[in-house]
């Protein structure tokens, strides 16, 4: 495990390895290549400054060609000259993609569709997670892998499995969901109950007819789809917890899984607590660049590790092959992206893949090392990128610290999902990323945290699109105004408990009191939206979305003009003691918002980092250091207050920083100076 920084040394140092370094690499699938080419990449990876490799991710064949026959060789050799290149290796068990012959032996560990239809081979993640077969062929080669390399000198992480979130709708999953369901629920009729199945007959006799939510002639019952991405993302995490068994009792190397951003296959804050290290996998889109949803997805990740340093293991050098139409990155993109990810507490940034594949399904996917080989100006561009980390060493291991959070989970995300709602266009991600946008703009950080997180460290909690909450977690959140925080609700809030029932009464349930809010219908709005009218903010066209809210005890900051809801609120404030709880019934535009947004900030005593931040300019600021990145093709001149130094080496004169088009920067800032 990493040895905290010492008196000696005073920076941290990264998460992985203990050194005072940032990580940065790729996945590495030497078995792709003859051997003579291994020598040429470990030589390359050296040039270009890359300290972490991610090998076996999809290796199971070449490890075990045969059940039970291990062909240790290759990776013997492979690890051994990564470890003379001082090259760390992030060594994969390749449970996300079994050899042919374990469907051969065993078809039942080849995973079945909602439709019924048993996947097969010639792709991969085609496994059953509950067939014994592939659990136990999983812990043999997890073992073995585990044995034979848990003290070679180059592995400093283990990788579990690949994006884990797959499905699987086969018998014996079916009996594991009813396992789980009986763990859950009890009784069958405290699952009746939960699931109100008395709604068009659904109601059980007998455990035996409980099923996945399999192909059906219409919309499924909703309490068994959460019900089932609970238990997906269960079933997965037993799945992760068999083989980092193995893992952590062969020594004390630590254990991640990449993770997919905001992907529902999983609940990561429910993973959390088993991975030594959180990390991602995000492919941001070239085409259509949307660096605040990027940034939004870095500050989730941040959050799921409660604050510690994460890593990006994947991401794109160019272009992807899985869209479309792949346009690639330009290499001012490819640098903002890998900056972005360590402005908003990556310790290291890593790319599928280093060297591009001449076969397979991913042949036209960019890499590290692209076909035409080094001398191309993306191979430059990763070199460049290389010597700029190298010079990051001082940020490795510290942290962001916000006084800002945002709420999400998972089971509102699913709820959110779900088929017969009032609205398809009210989407969690949506409202989430509207939100934060306005910290992303300011450069104010902003953790993205659970809403049963401590919140004690926030003055500022926002909560975009908490459409399903517990008890106690709507209780911890209405104790932020109590404490003189500034608590701000988006709509459509705290609408079903964890079951999916609807809570019956006014709307928010829990949180009619601490909002001043007695909501009574939801409204989603035609096509053209809504006119509001607001003292503070002028008149405006609210979207998608409207509520016929009563306030009581409330201040009403804009109200409706048509629509049905002539006069009636639309965005109010409620003081509370020292502290502050808004409600937005609607969903204002952007400008709008991010009034809404700072107005709230202010009242928490929030400021920007970089007052008068130029547009096209992103700010974040980690520890002591204030990253810049320009995305604007002219170039910029930026004063940040107490500015020491450029650790990427441009002059700080009078502490204005010159950024040139597409240029970066990471400021040292003297805490007495801002
Ligand atoms: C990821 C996956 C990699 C590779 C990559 C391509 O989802 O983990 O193995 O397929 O996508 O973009």
């Amino acid at each position: 495990m990493p040895t905290p920084s010492s008196p000696a040394n005073p920076f941290p140092a990264n998460v992985v390895t203990g050194r005072h370094e940032l990580l940065y690499g790729g996945d590495y699938n030497p078995e792709q290549w003859p051997r003579e080419v291994w020598r040429e990449d470990v030589a390359l990876m050296r040039e270009a400054g890359v300290n972490l490799v991610t090998v076996g991710v999809f290796s199971w064949a070449s490890i075990e060609p045969e059940p039970g026959r291990f062909t240790w060789d290759w990776l013997d050799e492979v690890l051994d000259l990564l470890h003379a290149a001082g090259i760390g290796v992030d060594l994969a068990t390749p449970s996300a993609s079994a050899p042919p012959w374990l469907a051969r032996f065993h078809p039942e560990t080849s995973s079945v569709d909602a439709a019924g239809v048993r996947m097969s081979v010639g792709s991969r993640n085609h496994f059953c997670p509950s067939a014994p077969a592939y659990r136990d062929a999983v812990v043999t080669v997890a073992r073995a892998l585990a044995e034979r390399y848990a003290d070679h000198p180059a592995v400093e992480l283990w990788h579990v499995g690949n994006e884990f979130g797959q499905t699987c709708f086969c018998d014996l999953c079916a009996d594991a969901f009813r396992d789980w369901l009986r763990a859950r629920h009890g009784a069958l009729d405290r699952l009746d109950e939960a699931w109100g199945t008395t709604f068009w007959s659904q109601r059980y006799a007998d455990w035996s007819e409980v099923v996945p939510p399999r192909a059906a002639p219409y919309v499924h019952n909703p309490a068994q789809l959460l019900d089932f991405r609970r238990f997906t993302s269960d079933r997965m995490l037993d799945l992760y917890r068999l083989q980092a068994v193995e893992l952590r009792r062969a020594g004390d190397v630590p254990v991640t899984t990449n993770f997919m951003g905001f992907f529902p296959g999983v609940d990561q804050h429910s993973w959390a607590a088993d991975l030594d290290v959180v990390s991602d996998d995000h492919y941001a889109d070239p085409e259509h660049p949307t660096p605040a949803r990027t940034a939004l997805t870095h500050d989730l990740l941040r959050g799921v590790g409660k604050g510690r340093p994460w890593l990006l293991l994947e991401q794109a050098a160019g272009a992807v092959s899985w869209r479309p139409h792949n346009v690639p990155k330009s290499p001012v993109q490819m640098l903002q992206d890998s900056l972005r990810a360590v402005a908003h507490g990556a310790d290291g940034v890593c790319y599928f893949q280093w060297r591009a594949s001449a076969a397979g399904s991913e042949q036209f996917h960019s890499a590290m090392l692209p076909h035409a080989g080094p001398d191309t100006r993306l191979h430059r561009a990763v070199r460049h990128q290389g010597a700029l980390l190298g010079r990051l060493g001082p940020v490795a291991g510290t942290r962001v610290a916000a006084r800002a959070a945002l709420v999400f989970d998972w089971p509102s995300l699913w709820a959110s999902e779900l088929p017969a709602r009032p609205s398809e266009r009210l989407r969690a991600t949506d409202q989430l990323e509207a939100y934060h946008r306005p910290f992303w703009e300011d450069g104010i950080p902003v953790d993205v945290v659970p809403p049963g997180a401590d919140l004690d460290a926030y003055d500022l909690v926002v909560v975009p699109a908490l459409q399903l909450v517990s008890d106690d977690d709507a209780a911890n959140l209405a104790r932020v105004p109590a404490r003189g925080g500034v608590l701000l609700v988006g709509p459509f809030a705290a609408v079903q408990d964890p079951t999916g029932r609807v809570r019956t009464g006014p709307f928010p349930g829990p949180w009619t009191e601490v909002l001043g809010v007695a909501g009574e219908d939801w409204r989603p709005l035609p096509e053209g939206g809504v006119r509001v009218r607001s003292e503070a903010w002028g008149e405006f066209i609210a979207d998608t979305w409207s509520e016929r809210v009563v306030a009581r005890d409330t201040d009403v900051l804009a109200a409706y003009a048509g629509a049905g809801l002539d006069g009636e609120p639309a965005i109010l404030r409620r003081s509370v003691g020292d502290g502050e709880a808004w409600y937005v019934s609607t969903v204002p535009p952007s400008d709008v918002l991010g009034r809404v947004v700072r107005d709230c900030a202010r009242a928490a005593g929030l400021a920007a980092p970089v007052p008068g931040l130029p547009a096209g300019v992103e700010a974040a600021v980690r520890g002591d250091v204030v990253f810049l990145l320009n995305a604007d093709d002219v170039a910029r001149d930026v004063t940040v207050p107490g500015a020491v130094e450029d650790l990427l080496g441009a002059a700080v004169v009078d502490g204005r920083v010159g950024l040139e088009p597409g240029g970066v920067a990471a400021v040292r800032v003297s805490p007495a100076g801002r």
